[in-house]
This record gives structure tokens, sequence and C-alpha cells, in this order.
């Protein structure tokens, strides 16, 4: 039986103890909140669960074996540290930390210690997400021309973090996971519409290597929810529509083609090819119940997690490098080619020409 303990009990934080609670294997030995109140809730829900103000209670636990960190981005880098120097596997929310080197610095320290570290991006555990990348791996698609994604609605507004750290972020972790490349260059534009708060609203275009381009629409401002993501191949396109009850993922088998006919020089050489459209069968258990027993089994079995701190740290440095363009109005920043290579982080980074227009597969060596 793995026992896990819980920090954070807010939004987010009753849906991994819900989960982690139904989990074969697994069992919620306790919960620690600042907040009294809502360790009521948790007693009446888990009444075999402990609750407590004190994380150091967890930390001191020896029945326990893995933390789960629910808390503001900001308190994960000390309280995955106290976990991790305390002898405990780590689950920690996304995003992972606030900066690069606090990501890679727990990375080190789980390596060092052995234990298993797993960032919670949820999305690459969905049904969807994973089909889409079963499609993409087998090369259904083709070669891989753009990602395109709208994921507006009305609010959450976040105090603490900018709308590219709430939304973009789970672009940026289904980018990572699809591809299994890293971009090379980020260029974000963005607005906080009320001084004093974090950005609310911003675009955000992603430039890779092999030619695909990325982009990603992120606001709290919007009077309907979307969450619509196009991934475009040359041979296939999907559309994912995660509202969508049933059928949020379609394939296209639309594609264009161009000849190079020396007699059609003079003409338009491109041809539209239009065929069928199918909806393919989605595994529809929760995500996070994919998740954790994941994550209990990479500690059973030693493996390491799909989303590991490797992983997490990646997704940091694109919310780093889009932050700041968006601060600076779009310039572009230039991301590590290895962003958990430290000898990288010494690195200059290379600046855009402001004058010359971004190459089709720009390099940053
Ligand atoms: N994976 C996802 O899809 C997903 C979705 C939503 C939120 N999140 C993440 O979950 C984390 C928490 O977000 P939320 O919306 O639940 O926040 P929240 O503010 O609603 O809840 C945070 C809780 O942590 C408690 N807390 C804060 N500091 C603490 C400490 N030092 N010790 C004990 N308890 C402490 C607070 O009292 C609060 O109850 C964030 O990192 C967020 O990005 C992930």
């Amino acid at each position: 039986m793995i026992n896990i303990g819980v920090i954070g009990y807010g939004y987010w934080g009753p849906n991994l103890v819900r989960n982690f609670a139904e989990l074969e294997g697994a069992n919620v030995a306790a919960v620690a909140d600042l907040d009294p109140k809502k360790l009521e809730v948790v007693k009446r829900r888990y009444p075999s669960a402990k609750v407590t103000t004190r994380v150091q209670d967890l930390l001191e636990d020896p029945s326990i074996h893995a933390i789960a960190v629910a808390t503001p981005v900001n308190t994960h880098y000390e309280l995955g540290m106290a976990a991790l120097r305390a002898g405990k596997h780590l689950w920690v929310e996304k995003p992972m930390t606030e900066t690069i080197e606090q990501g890679n610095e727990l990375v080190e320290e789980a390596q060092k210690r052995n234990l298993v570290l797993l960032v919670d991006h949820t999305f690459i555990y969905t049904g969807a997400v994973r089909k889409m990348h079963e499609i993409v791996k087998a090369g259904e698609l083709g070669k891989m021309l753009y990602y395109d994604s709208v994921r507006v609605n009305l609010g959450l507004f976040q105090r603490d973090v900018n709308v590219i750290s709430d939304l973009a972020v789970h672009d940026f972790a289904i980018l990572d996971f699809l591809l299994g490349e890293h971009p090379v260059a980020v260029s974000a534009s963005g607005i906080n519409h009320f001084p004093g708060t974090p950005e609310n609203l911003a675009f955000i275009t992603l430039f890779y290597d092999s030619g695909l381009i990325a982009h990603c629409n992120v606001s709290w401002l919007a009077p309907v929810k979307v969450r619509q993501i196009l991934v475009g191949g040359s041979k296939k396109m999907i559309v994912y529509d995660d509202l969508e009850p049933s059928e949020k993922l379609k394939i296209y088998d639309k594609g264009v083609s161009f000849t190079d006919d020396p007699a059609q020089i003079h003409e338009m050489r491109v041809g539209y090819r239009t065929g069928d459209m199918w909806a393919p069968k989605l595994d529809g258990t929760e995500a996070l119940r994919v998740e954790g027993e994941h994550f209990v089994d990479c500690i059973r079995n030693g493996k390491t997690p799909e989303s590991d701190g490797r992983f997490g740290v990646r997704v940091v440095e694109l919310i780093e490098a889009a932050t700041n363009s968006m601060r600076s109005r779009g310039e572009t920043v230039y991301v590590r080619r290895d962003p958990n290579d430290r000898r990288q982080a010494r690195m200059p980074r290379r600046r855009y020409d402001r004058g010359s227009p971004i190459p089709t597969a720009i390099r940053s060596k």
C-alpha cells in the first residue's frame, strides 16, 4: 500500500484526494492545509485520513511514502524540496516551479535520492491527447505543420500567476508530449487590462526546428469557453474540441499538394484533397485516475513518469520565455536546446535580429 499525503485542499487538491482515495494499492493517509475549514470537509469525506495544518506532520510521518503538493506555484519549490529531503516521492502540481533553476534542483534532489518525481500535467493523461499522440507517432498526419490552440473563458482570474502560466501551460505540455521536440524560439504578446493584476490575455507563437509552428490564444476575458486545438499535418489534420461530450477528436483526411509540372509554371499549382472524417473512440477514464495509477506504478517499479521533472522543467522554460517575450512586446526569445542542461544556463541566449524575418528553421546553437 502506498500511503500518500496531500498538501493543499483548495480548488484542485480535492480532485487529487478523490482520485488517490479510489486507487487500488494507494491510500490517502493525511491532508494538510493552512485553512482548518477545508480540513473539516476532508474529515467528513475521508474519516480515515489524518488532517493537519502543519506540513511538518506529513514530512515526519514515516508511514507516508509520497507527498502531493497542490498549493500555489510560489510554494512548490520549498514544499517539494522539503518532501524530497524527507525521503518522500513527489507529485507536484503544474507548473512545477516558478523558475527553471528551482525545477532543476528538484530534479537533481529526486535523482540523488532515487525518488519518483511526477509533475501533474493532467492533459497528457486524457484519452483525447493520448489518442492524438498515438496518431502523430504512427506518422498518420505526415509532416507536422502546425498546432493552433484557443483556450479562453471568463475567469478564473488568478492573483499570483499570469494567463500563460495558468492556461498556456497545458498547450506547452501537450506540445512536448505530442512532438517530443523542444521549440527553439518563442514570441508572445499579451496584456493586463486591470492595473496591478497579472496579464489576462496572451497570444503565443512557438517556432520549431522542424518547421512546425504553434500558436496558443489564451484568455480569462472571453464571453464563452472555448477549448479547441487544430493540429495540421501534410497528410491529415486533427480537430480536438475538449468541450464536446463525445467525439472530442475528429481526424480529417484533408490536405494540399503542389505540383512542379513545368507546363503549369504560371498557374497556382495547388491541389486540394478532401477525404473522409472520422472520430476515434477514446478512453473515457478520468485523466487523474490514469495519472494516479501511473504514479503508483512508477513508485512500485522504479519507473520514470511520462511527465517527470525534466518534462516539468521544459514547460517552465516555455512559460518563462513566453512571459519575457510578452513583457518586451513580442521580442523573440530563444530557448535552450536542453533546459535540463545547466551548462546551457550560462550560455548567452541569442537575440533575434528585429530586421530580418524569422527563418523557417531557426537554430540556436
Ligand atoms: N493539473 C491541473 O489541471 C490543475 C488545475 C487547477 C490547478 N492546478 C494547480 O494546483 C495548484 C493549486 O491550485 P488551486 O487552484 O487549487 O489553488 P487554491 O488557492 O484554490 O488552493 C490552494 C490551497 O493550498 C493551501 N495552502 C497554501 N499554502 C499552504 C501551505 N504552505 N501548507 C498547507 N496548505 C497550503 C491553501 O490554504 C489552499 O487551500 C496550483 O499549482 C495550480 O496551478 C492544476
